[in-house]
């Protein structure tokens, strides 16, 4: 972001107070921030009360061995039965869990909590019997279906930490997961539905499972969910179909207590390099976080409140705030299975209105997609049961912001703009929709509980009006506990910048406002966000090189009015493969898609001759953006040949 664009936002000064009628009745008042100062395992340990635990912890926090932490040490739980049966237990069997929208019209389907217990029992009995032990890896691949939310409590319910795969990666993307956890099983579908078409998915699975062996992993048992009732392939051996096994399942199942620092999941998301990086996560600090951190930010009232994310659960949201969050809450909530505006442009808003939804948690890059279509589309339903708005992904600008405010919440319901990560595990930075005023464009401050900073290179607090580094500057229940298989790079990539302090440094540039109110800039490493999605820039240029005509590749994330950032490519071409030829780009990105998956897809790729280099041979990305942002080009006195990039120029103006 340009200092002129900074400077112009932190000159913001609309604020908007929290509603009388939110305020009165907060879940969390202004105290809790005090009390939780005051006392901050005390408040967590308070926080962890939320859930039932088989047996108590002795001790809060053990982090004598820092940065790895163990939360609520000694206790036992088991995170299935938290979502789920004990909700059964309390009389509420019969109150909806999840409301199923299909994307092809009128396919819905509600599941009761009672149904949810009995699916999830079928399926931790399907497992087991396909030999997933306790601590075996499952990987998930599937569409936005109920069967989605049930795989990943089964896993649970056995203590097998599960990894979901968007369903949008590629099979390449997937086998490399398979591969770094050793997936002992898949669970995946036939396939799903997009934008008014089935879509495969089975065809990715079989692909990646070969990719596997190839590379000496074998996956032993693959779970489909018959959802299009498309043709698929179809290995005896190792196919087994979900309706066929869990459909005639016993829907008794007893689940065990595990260790609260049993691993829960590995969620991967993209680094500065190109592997991508699995967050490990625990059970008991990570429902702790995620069940308190959707009570207190959206200020939910399980009894009344109609909740709904429109998140993927390939992602972390859809983890923390649609399966783990809201369930251990026993809210009642949405499952939306399919793409906004299919098959009208009003399709969401549709769907609150006939649902009655109270609480909704979207991106600010559908935010921005329906500011486009205008006001006319929402304005024709009725959305007044929504009471709090939230945003989650990326910066929301605010003009989005107002909007969002406006025309989808009245200006009666608040919008709370969440900063967190996938390896946070839940929201650090936000308002509390009844306590904290209001600031478009700001995350404001951190939620009770968690301690952030701005800080220097050197690690000192930055003055309000100030910009820095975010960090963390204490241990917190939902942090990740490692990346799975690599503690060094764990320690290397959060731990070492501020090692002195023992920060955890978070990889966002942030600025204080005058109020101390926090303002999220963006990264300030190799990674990209393209409409929330995080992007490894050395990924794609990964993926670029392994095509046959490519010598030389460098990605930036260029600044784009609809999806936040959007991916641009520079690539030098081997001699032998002389221009290109005329679809070099269009090969180019298709063989993106096939590598990573659609969501990488370059924006823009500008065949140029040379890279700017500095004189140890680093890529000079910020002349690369300045290009891509058509901004006069900026100091180039430290590349090695200065003249490169009037080469560049050039050939941009002539169309490149
Ligand atoms: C990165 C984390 C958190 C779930 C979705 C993304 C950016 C996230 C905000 C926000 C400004 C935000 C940051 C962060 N980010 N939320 N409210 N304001 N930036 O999770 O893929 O792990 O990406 O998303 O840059 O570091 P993720």
């Amino acid at each position: 972001m340009s200092d002129q664009t900074l400077s112009n936002l932190l000159k913001e000064d609309r604020r908007f107070e929290p509603p009388a009628d939110l305020a009165a009745d907060a879940n969390l008042k202004e105290e809790a921030y005090e009390r939780a100062r005051g006392d901050r395992e005390a408040f967590w340990a308070e926080q962890a009360e939320r859930l039932s635990w088989e047996q108590p912890w002795d001790r809060v926090l053990d982090w004598d061995d820092p940065p790895f932490a163990k939360w609520f040490v000694g206790g036992r739980l088991n995170a299935a039965y938290n979502c789920v049966d004990r909700h059964v237990e309390a009389g509420r069997g019969d109150q909806v869990a999840i409301h199923w929208v299909g994307e092809p019209v009128d396919d819905a389907r509600d599941l009761t909590y009672q149904q949810l217990q009995d699916e999830v029992s079928q399926a931790a009995n399907t497992l087991t019997e396909l030999g997933v032990q306790t601590g075996d890896r499952v990987a998930i691949y599937m569409p936005m279906i109920p069967e989605a939310v049930v795989a990943m409590l089964a896993c649970a319910r056995i203590g097998a930490p599960h990894t979901v795969v968007f369903g949008g990666f590629s099979s390449d993307a997937l086998a490399s997961r398979l591969v770094d956890c050793e997936a002992k099983a898949v669970i995946t579908a036939d396939g799903g539905y997009r934008r008014g078409a089935p879509s495969a998915l089975k065809p990715a699975v079989d692909e990646a499972r070969a990719k596997a062996s190839s590379q000496g992993h074998d996956v032993a048992k693959v779970l489909v969910v018959q959802r299009t009732g498309q043709d698929v392939e179809w290995d005896a051996d190792v196919d087994v179909w979900w309706h066929e096994s869990v459909g005639q399942a016993s829907t008794e199942h007893t689940p065990e207590a595990f260790d609260s620092e049993h691993p829960l999941f590995v969620m991967y998301t993209s680094g500065t390099t190109g592997k991508p990086k699995g967050i490990l996560h625990t059970t008991g600090g990570y429902l702790t976080g995620s069940a308190y951190t959707h009570w207190a930010v959206f200020d939910l009232k399980p009894e009344t409140d109609v909740y709904w994310c429109t998140a993927d659960i390939g992602w972390i949201t859809g983890h923390s705030y649609i399966v783990y969050g809201p369930l251990a809450n026993g809210v009642t909530q949405v499952l939306y299975e399919g793409t906004p505006d299919s098959p009208e442009r009003g399709r969401w808003w549709k769907i609150i209105q006939d649902l009655k939804v109270s609480i909704f948690y979207t991106a600010p890059t559908a935010i921005r997609s329906f500011m486009k279509q205008g006001q006319e589309i929402p304005d024709q339903f009725d959305m007044s049961s929504l009471r709090v708005l939230g945003s989650v992904g990326e910066p929301i600008n605010p003009e989005a912001y107002v909007w969002y405010r406006h025309v989808i919440g009245k200006d009666k319901a608040p919008v709370v703009d969440t900063w967190w990560q996938t390896e946070t595990g839940s929201i650090m930075i936000s308002p509390l929709p009844g306590v904290t005023h209001g600031k478009p464009g700001s995350a404001m401050i951190p939620i009770p509980g968690v301690e952030a900073e701005v800080v220097t290179e050197e690690g000192e607090a930055v003055p309000n009006g100030s910009g820095g580094y975010l960090v963390l500057t204490e241990p917190w229940p939902s942090m990740l506990r490692t990346i799975w298989g690599d503690d060094n790079r764990f320690k290397e990539t959060y731990w070492s910048r501020y090692a002195k302090q023992g920060f955890y440094f978070a990889g966002d540039g942030a600025k204080k406002d005058d109020d101390g109110d926090l303002w999220v800039l963006g990264r300030v490493d190799d990674v990209m966000n393209v409409s929330g999605h995080r992007l490894s820039t050395t990924e794609i240029e990964s993926a670029l090189v392994s095509h046959p005509k490519v010598a030389e590749a460098a990605v930036v994330g260029a600044k784009d009015e609809d999806t936040g950032q959007a991916v641009c490519a520079f690539v030098i071409l081997r001699d032998e493969a002389g221009d290109g030829g005329e679809d070099i780009v269009a090969e180019l990105r298709t063989h993106v898609r096939k590598e990573i998956g659609p969501i990488a897809t370059p924006r823009q790729i500008m065949v140029v001759p040379e890279l700017p280099k500095t004189r140890s041979g680093k890529i000079m990305r910020r002349l690369l953006r300045d290009v891509a942002e058509n901004r006069e080009v900026g100091d180039v006195t430290t590349l090695a040949d200065s003249s490169v990039m009037d080469l560049i120029s050039s050939k941009q103006s002539g169309g490149g």
